[in-house]
């Protein structure tokens, strides 16, 4: 499973990036807001920083005019992938876009009939939002891994990027349902590496080798 950072901010990207371990980017527009600059200039900075795909999000809400600014978006950069809402303009500008072989995430994703229209249309990425389904009451996890299995029972190619994660057994999980990607904010990711005995284990190494050295001088 590859991991998404779900952010615009620069700053997390780069530290993350410094790790090896990015595998690309989604943003969405209250993402890009939050930087309070050019949006053009946030997403080519991003383009240009992480090698895999990043996801730049159509704002028009009618079938031509946001393929139009699909074909500008993907003009960006060759790892730009249009992200176009699940709804039916969404889709007859998605279909448009795969068919100019721009690779297409279609977002806003909350139910398993959603997810077989946008691997119909050849979506690249198809993103249901866990973690507003689970803020509603409903069962995020589920709806991932019932797309998953139908995915593999039709041979879907389109890839599954579980979104909308809030904790790091979101990404656990989503991991063991078969996600192909998993999209996390800044924090996540974080989290994701640290263990509470991974930090005593390592001062405890550190004071027995610090213990050794001293001892070494000592008798030397
Ligand atoms: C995915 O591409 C979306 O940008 C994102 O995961 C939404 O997450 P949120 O529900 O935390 O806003």
């Amino acid at each position: 499973m590859k991991l998404f950072l779900d952010t615009a901010n620069i700053d997390e990207i780069r530290e993350i990036n410094r790790w090896g371990v990015l595998g690309g980017v989604t943003t969405n527009p209250s993402l890009i807001a939050k930087e309070s600059s050019d949006p053009d200039r946030v997403w080519k900075e991003i383009l240009a920083e992480v090698d895999g795909p990043i996801s730049l999000e159509t704002t028009e809400l009618e079938a031509d005019a946001m393929y139009e600014q699909g074909v500008e978006l993907a003009r960006m950069a060759p790892n730009a992938v249009v992200k176009v809402p699940m709804t039916p303009d969404g889709l007859r500008a998605g279909k448009r876009l795969v068919q100019d072989d721009i690779r297409i995430n279609v977002t806003l994703v909350f139910s398993p009939a959603q997810a077989i229209l946008a691997a119909e249309i050849d979506a690249y990425i198809v993103s249901p939002f866990l973690g507003r389904l689970d803020d509603v009451a409903s069962d995020g996890m589920d709806l991932l891994r019932r797309i998953c299995e139908i995915y593999q029972v039709q041979g879907y190619e389109t890839n599954v990027l579980a979104a909308s994660l809030r904790h790091p057994m979101h990404v656990v999980e989503a991991a063991a349902a078969g996600a192909d990607i998993a999209t996390m904010p800044y924090a996540v990711f974080r989290q994701l590496v640290r263990h509470p005995l991974t930090d005593i284990g390592l001062e405890t190494f550190l004071q027995d080798w610090e213990g050794l050295q001293k001892e070494l001088k000592e008798g030397a």
